[in-house]
C-alpha cells in the first residue's frame, strides 16, 4: 500500500509531515510521490495566511472528485488549519469523503485514527484542546533527506503578535528536554547529516518551564560540541536575541552566522499594535551589533505590508529600516486578518489595492539589495554544502553557503553531500553561480 503528503507552511510543518509519513510507514504503508497511485493522501496544512487556507480546500475538492473513481482511496486533512475546530468541522460537513480530519496536537495518534478508520470504514474527526498537550518523544520520522535534518526544539508560542494565528493553533510554548534534544541531533550527526536545523516559533524561548535551567544560548553551546557540522535555527525573535546568545554564538564555529530576524514593520507605532515587543531603534541597534561581531553575516527577514492602521508614512519607515538593515532575504507578506485575532477586529484596515502597490515597491527595493549584496560575493571563494543536482537545470549541482545562499556550479553527482569550496562566478537576485576552486572538479 502507497501513501502521499502534500504539505503546506512553514519549516515546523515539514518535519511535523516526516513524522506523519514515520507514523504511517509504522502501518505498513510505503512512500509515493505519485498521487494518483497512493491509496491514503495526507493533506497537512497551514492557516498563516487566508491563501494557504483557500489552497487547500481547492485540493480537497479536486481529491474528492478522483475518489468518486477510486472509492478504496483513504484522504486525510491534518495540520495547523483544522486545529481550528470551526475549520474541521466546516471540512467534514462540506467535503464528504474525507475520512480523517485531525490537528496538530494528535498528530502523534494518527496511526491509530488510521487504523480504525480501516476498520470502522466510518469518517473520523479528531481535534485536542491545547490543554495539557505533552511532547511526545520516541515518534518515528520518515525523514526527507540524507543531508539536513530538522530536530524540534520548542512547541508553541506564548508571544500573541496582534496578526498571528499560530498561538491559537499551535498552543502554548513547551521546550523539549536538553537531553532528548541532544540524543537525537547526535543520532543524525551519526547518520551522516551534515546540517542540522532546530526548530521552534520562537526558539529565543527555548528552556523556559523546564526543571533545569537553561537558555537557547546554553543549548548551542552544548550542541555545538557535538562534531563538526553545519548547526542552524529558525525563528529567533528580534525583542529575545540578547548579548549572552550573541555570545554563545560567537563562541559555537559550528553555529552559522546567518541570522533571520522578523522585522515585520519598521514603524515603532505599528510594531507596538503588533505587539512585537521592540522599536525601530532597538531594531536596528540589534543588526548593527550583528555585523559588528560577524561581519560576514547574512541576514534575512520577514514584513508584513499593510497591516490595520498602516499610514504612507509608516510604510516608508519599513523602507528606511529596510535600506539601512541591508537585508541578504526578506520575506514578503500582504496583511492577511486571521478569525480570533485581535487584528482581524482593528477598525482601519488597509484597501487591497494600496497593500499591493506598497508590496510592489518594497519587493523593488528588497529586490536592489539583494542583488547588490550577491554581486559583491563573485571573485570570492566559499565553502558550499552540496545538496544535489539543481532542481531547474539537472546538469548542474546546488548547494548552500553558511550564509544559506544557494549556489550552482558544474561538477560530478558525487560530491553531494560534501562541502567544497565555490569561486562565485556570476551573481542574480535569487541565485549564485560559481565554480570549484582547488582542482575537485
Ligand atoms: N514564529 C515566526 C514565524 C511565524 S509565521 C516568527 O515569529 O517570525 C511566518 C511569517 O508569516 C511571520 O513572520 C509574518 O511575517 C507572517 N504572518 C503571520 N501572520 C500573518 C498575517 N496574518 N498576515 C500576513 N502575514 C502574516
Ligand atoms: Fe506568530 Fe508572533 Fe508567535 Fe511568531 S512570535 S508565531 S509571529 S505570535
Ligand atoms: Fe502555517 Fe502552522 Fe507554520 S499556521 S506557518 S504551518 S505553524
Amino acid at each position: 500500500m502507497l501513501y502521499h503528503i502534500e504539505i503546506w507552511g512553514c519549516q515546523m510543518n515539514e518535519h511535523d509531515a516526516e513524522i506523519l509519513g514515520g507514523l504511517i510507514e509504522r502501518e505498513g504503508y510505503v512512500r509515493t510521490d505519485d498521487p494518483s497511485r497512493a491509496d491514503l493522501i495526507c493533506l497537512y496544512t497551514c492557516c498563516v495566511r487566508e491563501k494557504a487556507e483557500a489552497k487547500v480546500l481547492g485540493r480537497i475538492g479536486q481529491l474528492r472528485r478522483e475518489k468518486k473513481e477510486r472509492p478504496g482511496l483513504i484522504l486525510a486533512v491534518g495540520g495547523c488549519m483544522t486545529q481550528q475546530k470551526q475549520v474541521a468541522r466546516y471540512i467534514s460537513t462540506h467535503f464528504k469523503g474525507v475520512d480523517i480530519i485531525f490537528g496538530t496536537h494528535n498528530l502523534h495518534r494518527f496511526g491509530e485514527m488510521l487504523s480504525q478508520v480501516r476498520q470502522d470504514n466510518r469518517a473520523l474527526l479528531e481535534v485536542w484542546d491545547n490543554e495539557g498537550a505533552e511532547i511526545a518523544e520516541n515518534l518515528p520520522a520518515a525523514r526527507s533527506g540524507t543531508i539536513k535534518g530538522y530536530v524540534n526544539i520548542i512547541y508553541g508560542c506564548n508571544n500573541f503578535c496582534s496578526y498571528c494565528i499560530v498561538p491559537y493553533v499551535r498552543g502554548r510554548e513547551r521546550s523539549r528536554e536538553p537531553d532528548e534534544i541532544e540524543a537525537e541531533v547526535r543520532d543524525l550527526l551519526d547518520k551522516g547529516y551534515q546540517e542540522i536545523m532546530l526548530l521552534g516559533q520562537n526558539v529565543n524561548s527555548y528552556g523556559r518551564g523546564l526543571s533545569r535551567e537553561i537558555t537557547f544560548g546554553g543549548l548551542l553551546r552544548r550542541l555545538d560540541r557535538l562534531g563538526t557540522y553545519r548547526l542552524r535555527y529558525m525563528t529567533s525573535h528580534p525583542r529575545d536575541f540578547n548579548e549572552e546568545l550573541l555570545e554563545a554564538i560567537r563562541e559555537s564555529p559550528n553555529v552559522c552566522r546567518q541570522f533571520h530576524l522578523p522585522l515585520q514593520s519598521g514603524s515603532t507605532r505599528i510594531l507596538k499594535e503588533m505587539r512585537r515587543g521592540y522599536t525601530q531603534e532597538s531594531y536596528l541597534a540589534l543588526i548593527r551589533r550583528i555585523y559588528e561581531l560577524f561581519p560576514e553575516a547574512s541576514l534575512s527577514t520577514d514584513i508584513i505590508v499593510g497591516f490595520p492602521g498602516e499610514t504612507e508614512e509608516d510604510f516608508e519607515e519599513t523602507l528606511e529600516v529596510v535600506e539601512k538593515a541591508r537585508f541578504d532575504q526578506a520575506f514578503t507578506f500582504l496583511y492577511s486578518p486571521r478569525e480570533g485575532t485581535p487584528a482581524a477586529e482593528m477598525e482601519d484596515q488597509v484597501p487591497e489595492e494600496v497593500k499591493a502597490d506598497r508590496f510592489a515597491r518594497l519587493l523593488d527595493l528588497q529586490n536592489r539589495i539583494s542583488l547588490s549584496k550577491n554581486q559583491a560575493m563573485t571573485g570570492q571563494v566559499y565553502e558550499v554544502l552540496v545538496e544535489g543536482p539543481s532542481r531547474s537545470n539537472g546538469s548542474v549541482m546546488a548547494g548552500r553557503t553558511e550564509g544559506n545562499k544557494v549556489v550552482n556550479f558544474p561538477g560530478p553527482e558525487e560530491l553531494t553531500g560534501q562541502l567544497v569550496p565555490v569561486e562565485i562566478t556570476e551573481a542574480k537576485t535569487w541565485s549564485l553561480y560559481g565554480r570549484i576552486r582547488g582542482g575537485k572538479a
